[in-house]
Parts: C-alpha cells; structure tokens; sequence
C-alpha cells in the first residue's frame, strides 16, 4: 500500500531575474549569482575556487562516502584499481541512482609504469533481444519499454569488470576492497537532500514493489538525514565478496533475478549471465604538440562513442586559437567541431565486435582537416548542411569507406525534451582515482536512466535501462535526443553505443590529468571541455571543471549554454544564426585529478554542481 507522498523536494533553484538570458552574468570563477532553494534549510555552499591538495593519493567522486572509501583502500596499501573499485562498490550503496552493481560501464587505467588499459564493462542485449523488440505493430516506436521495466534492462557489467580490473591490475582481493561498500549497506547512510529529492521525484520507483519498499518506504519518503539501510544488498555484497563475480553471474544472486525477470517478463536468462564477459580493449590515444609541451590524450575506443568524438573535434580544433568560453569566436569553433563529431557519432559508431568502425579513419588528422575547412569562422553551420556534406570526404583523403546516409528524422519536440533531459545531467556516475605510486584511474559507470529502469532485484540492487541506448528505430530520438544509426540497432549480445568517456591525459610523458562525467550525451561536451580547459586553455584544476559548459549535438539542432554564459556570448551567437536553447540547469558532472607538474601534489577538482567531493591524503 502506499501512503501519500510526503516529502518536499529539495530542489536547488537557480534564479535568473525575469529567466531570461540578458539577466544572466558571468560571474568570477563561473559563480552563479543567487540561488534559493525551497526549502529554508537548505542553503548551497559556494562553489569552491581551489582544487583539494593532497601528496600522495586522490579519489574525486560524486559522494563524500565513497571517495573516503578509495581513501581508505589506498591507506591499507592498495593502488588506484584498488581503491577505484572501492570506490564503485560504495557508489553502489550511497549513489542508488546512478552507482551500480546492475549496471555497467568503463575503466580507463594508467599505471605508473606506463602500461595502459580500457576495461569496458559495457552491458550486453540479452539473447532474446532483437532488433524490432521496441517497435509496436503500428511501426511506431514504443518509448516507454526501453526506458521504465522488465524490458529495458540488459545483462549487467559491473561486478565482472570490477573483478577483472583488479585481478588484472589490483594487488587486493574483491572482500577487501568491498569492506566500505558492506559497511555503508549494512549501517546504513545518512540520506543527503539531494538523494532525498531524487527519490522523492522517481515515480518510476512507485511502479516496482521491491523498489518502493526499500527506496521510497512504502510512501514514507526518506527525508534528509534520515538512515538509510540497504541489508539485502549488504547479504548480496557479502555474498560476492566470498564467492567471486560467480555468485552474481551463476549463483544465488543470477537466480534470484532471473526469477525476477520471469516474474515481470524481462528477457534475462541465467544463460545470459553466465555468459557476460567485460572486454580489455586498447584505449584511443593521440598525441599533440601545444605551445611546445606534449600532450598524450587517453580515452575511450568504441563501444563509446566520446572518445572518437572527442579526438575528431580536438583534432578539427587544433590549429584554431582558443581564448576563452567568454570570447564568442572560440565558443562558435568548438560548437560547429562538436556538431560535425556527434554527426559521425550518428552515423558511425556502434559495437566494434558487431560492425565494422572507421575508428582510424575518423580521428585522422587529414579527415579533422577537411572538416574544418567546411566552417565559417563568422556564420553558424546547419547541421542538414553537415548531414549532407559531401559524403566521400571521410573516403577521399582518409578512409576506404563512403560516409553512409542516414535520414534523420528530427522530430523536435521530443528531441528538445530529450535534450533536456540529458542537460539535467543526474544519472550516471564518473570518479577519478590517482594513488601515491602514481596509478591512475578514470571511470565511468551508469544504470543509464535515473535509477535505471526502477526495477529493483529482492537481493536489493537495481537494474540498468540500457537498451535504450540502442537504436530503436533509425532516424529516431533516443531519451537523449539522440539519433542513431542502424548499426546500433538491437542485437543478441551486442553492446549499445555509449557517450561514456573517461579519460587520461599525461604531460611531456607523465601523468597530468584524469577526467569525465556523466550526463548522456553532454558527456563528450563536458568531458571535452574539461580536456580543452586543462591542455589548451592553461585553466588550474578546480577551473576546468567550473568554467561555462555548452553542448551542441548535431540532431536536435539547438545549442544548449548553461545559465552563467556571458550576455554578450549568447548575442554574438545569434547574430552568428544559432538558434539557443536556453537552460536552467547544468551540463555534466566532471570528477577531474590534476597533477601539479612542479610538486607533484594530486589535485582533486570536485564538481560542485551536484555535490561531488575530493579525498586525499
Ligand atoms: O552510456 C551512455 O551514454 C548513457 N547510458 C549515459 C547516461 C547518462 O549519462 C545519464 N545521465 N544523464
């Protein structure tokens, strides 16, 4: 039964004078410049100006709890894998929106010694997907069941990909790096107001009987402060912790939801899970030369799609002069790359174990060249015109392929409200991990949807929504807006395309920066800008993650500025001809580690847009 709601969101409301954007300021250091919240208890800190400071180890997450959890692990003597999957598991208890065993994601590794890896611990289609699953007989798209239920949720990644990082690149075993996660389930945590809100908003959890009794009490919403305790998912941690990523893959764990499954007509079979396997793939990397210094990029390959996105509009940006995101000159340029590397994103990238992807081809210097010359430095791009640009370009100079055509299709008021959506930016989680020995971590973990597809296991864990990040239907929005192409499309097995995209950049060969974020497809704005603000632009740490973010992603056409822009940014945009989409909320949520090239020290640059912390010792 389930009570009335009680609780009062706690929002943070940022206000803007009349709303409109020739009342918003840029403010030093990005501040925004008044905030209330709806509540009277809750008053928003100041943004901080100085990244945390710490010699030896650094772990930045969205949660205090869990970035003291990979503190903890690097004080007993782990490494950065270590303590980043300490960290993870603890996101998984304090962060049940976004932090995961029942979900998925990808871990960029750099250890000291130079050695590099992607562990992509992507979800995969159950083996009874398939390509029509979200297309009702009508030949329209169904847009709730890849979002909310049984049938959006794929095989989970999480606890195979944390195994396998740390057998391969850890010294401490699953129990030991658990230990924090099992203490935070089994005591229980106090519910920040943020969490308190979420929970409060989701009526998606309402739906599920397991998830409205442990995350919304049955109506008797959590209110800040209060203790939450998770004792099933602290007995399910336990359980893996003893018996290895085979509990979750073959054993109790796998049965109890495959029953769950069976019982709300999920298509998840216990064959499935046994057959998960995270991937070691070789991460994208790319050298630059900057104002005479050597810049290594670190990222992601495919199934994530930012990584190649990121180098191709990093590469159409390389010769271009850069000055700030208050010079209207430098934003117009790295809007119209980000237009042109999320029209290859569409286009271009999927699953390499199932399609064919011109990965050399789209972050070659000569392809990045021939774009570039298709902008004007003065007037906006149309994306219509960037779909239809010539498609033998990525042939002619780089590639053996012909650009393939896809017919968007984009309908805008779903995109937009995709859009924003996505620009609420809640959903997914990115940390970044750096140890005394100089062992890097970045990594990227998400259930997708807030919550994921609100379905909760009886073991107490939820599970992801996504499939939605397939193609349901090419030419047509995802949640994100995003359009697709058909090699993305749903497949037995298949991972789908994703925006996640941790990265790692090193200075003249040695370790410089750690980054990413979540937020759907202002993942590779956010990121991107991040990388640009650190190596291009010379910004210290904590201001490459405060500075202005804007998003700009091909279909729906609309660039998308957070609030703090400068007035006279947005006018000389428009008089440029783009059409701006005004928004009140933020992009991403970047967890970002700088190395100090003089002393070494670790910087952690916590992004205080949600409430991300630094821990370091
Ligand atoms: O993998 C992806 O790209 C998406 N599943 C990420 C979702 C996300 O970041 C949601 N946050 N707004």
């Amino acid at each position: 039964m389930t009570t009335a709601r009680t609780c009062l969101p706690i929002a943070w409301v940022l206000v803007f004078a009349g709303s409109t954007w020739s009342q918003a300021q840029s403010p030093a250091n990005n501040q925004p410049r008044e905030y209330v919240a709806s509540s009277a208890a809750a008053v928003r800190p100041e943004w901080p100006k100085a990244a945390v400071r710490a010699p030896k180890g650094m772990a930045v997450s969205d949660e205090k709890l869990a970035s003291d959890a990979g503190v903890e692990i690097m004080k007993r003597g782990g490494n950065a894998v270590d303590a980043a999957a300490a960290v993870a598991f603890a996101l998984a208890v304090v962060e049940p929106e976004a932090g995961n065993i029942g979900g998925g994601g990808f871990m960029l590794v750099r250890l000291a010694n130079g050695q590099t890896a992607f562990v992509d611990y992507r979800e995969t289609a159950p083996a009874k997907a398939s390509r029509d699953m979200y297309v009702r007989p009508d030949g329209t798209v169904d847009p709730k069941a890849s979002i909310v239920g049984y049938r959006s949720i794929a095989v989970p990644g999480t606890v195979a990909g944390m195994a396998l990082a740390l057998q391969k690149y850890g010294t401490m075993s699953l129990a030991q790096v658990m230990e924090p996660a099992i203490r935070l389930a089994e005591n229980g945590f106090a519910v920040e107001p943020r969490l308190a809100r979420l929970l409060c908003d989701s009526d998606a959890l309402g739906q599920f009987d397991v998830s409205r009794r442990i995350f919304l009490r049955n109506g008797a919403y959590y209110s800040p402060g209060d203790i939450l305790k998770q004792p099933e998912l602290a007995a399910t941690l336990r359980r893996i912790a003893k018996n290895g990523p085979a509990e979750f893959y073959r054993g109790r764990t796998a049965h109890d939801l495959v029953a769950e499954m069976q019982r709300g007509g999920g298509l998840i079979t216990l064959d499935d899970l046994a057959h998960y396997e995270p991937r070691i793939r070789e991460p994208l990397t790319k050298t630059y030369v900057i104002d005479g210094h050597t810049w290594d990029v670190i990222t992601s390959p495919p199934p994530s799609s930012g990584g190649v996105a990121m180098i191709e509009a990093l590469n159409i940006l390389q010769p271009v002069q850069l000055k700030s995101w208050d010079d209207p000159e430098s934003v117009h340029w790295v809007i119209e790359a980000m237009r042109r590397a999320f029209a290859d994103r569409a286009m271009y990238l999927a699953d390499p174990d199932f399609a064919k992807i011109p990965t050399a081809q789209l972050t070659s210097q000569c392809y990045a060249d021939s774009l570039r010359a298709t902008i004007d430095p003065t007037k906006a791009s149309s994306s219509q015109q960037v779909a239809s640009e010539d498609p033998g370009m990525l042939q002619k100079d780089c590639a053996k392929s012909a650009r393939e055509r896809l017919s968007p299709q984009p309908n805008g008021d779903a995109a937009s409200i995709a859009l924003a959506e996505a620009a609420r930016g809640g959903h997914t989680t990115h940390f970044s991990v750096v140890d005394a020995a100089g062992n890097a971590v970045a990594n990227t973990y998400t259930l997708n949807d807030s919550f994921g597809s609100a379905v909760t296991s009886a073991d107490g864990f939820l599970l992801n929504d996504e499939m939605d990040d397939f193609t349901a239907h090419p030419g047509s929005p995802n949640m994100f807006g995003l359009i697709q192409s058909e090699a993305n499309a749903v497949g037995p097995g298949k991972r789908p395309l994703s925006s996640m995209m941790p990265t790692i950049l090193l200075r003249e060969g040695k370790l410089s920066f750690v980054t990413g974020s979540p937020g759907g497809p202002t993942i590779i704005s956010a990121t991107m800008l991040s990388v640009l603000n650190w190596m291009r632009l010379g910004m210290d740490a904590q201001s490459t993650v405060n500075a202005l973010r804007f998003h700009e992603q091909w279909m729906p056409e609309a660039v998308v500025l957070e609030p703090t822009v400068a007035v006279s940014v947005v006018q000389d945009l428009k008089t440029r001809g783009y059409q701006i989409s005004p928004r009140h909320s933020w992009l991403g949520e970047v967890e970002a580690i700088g190395i100090d090239p003089a002393s070494g020290e670790r910087l952690g640059a916590p992004d205080p847009r949600r409430q991300g912390a630094a821990s370091g010792y």
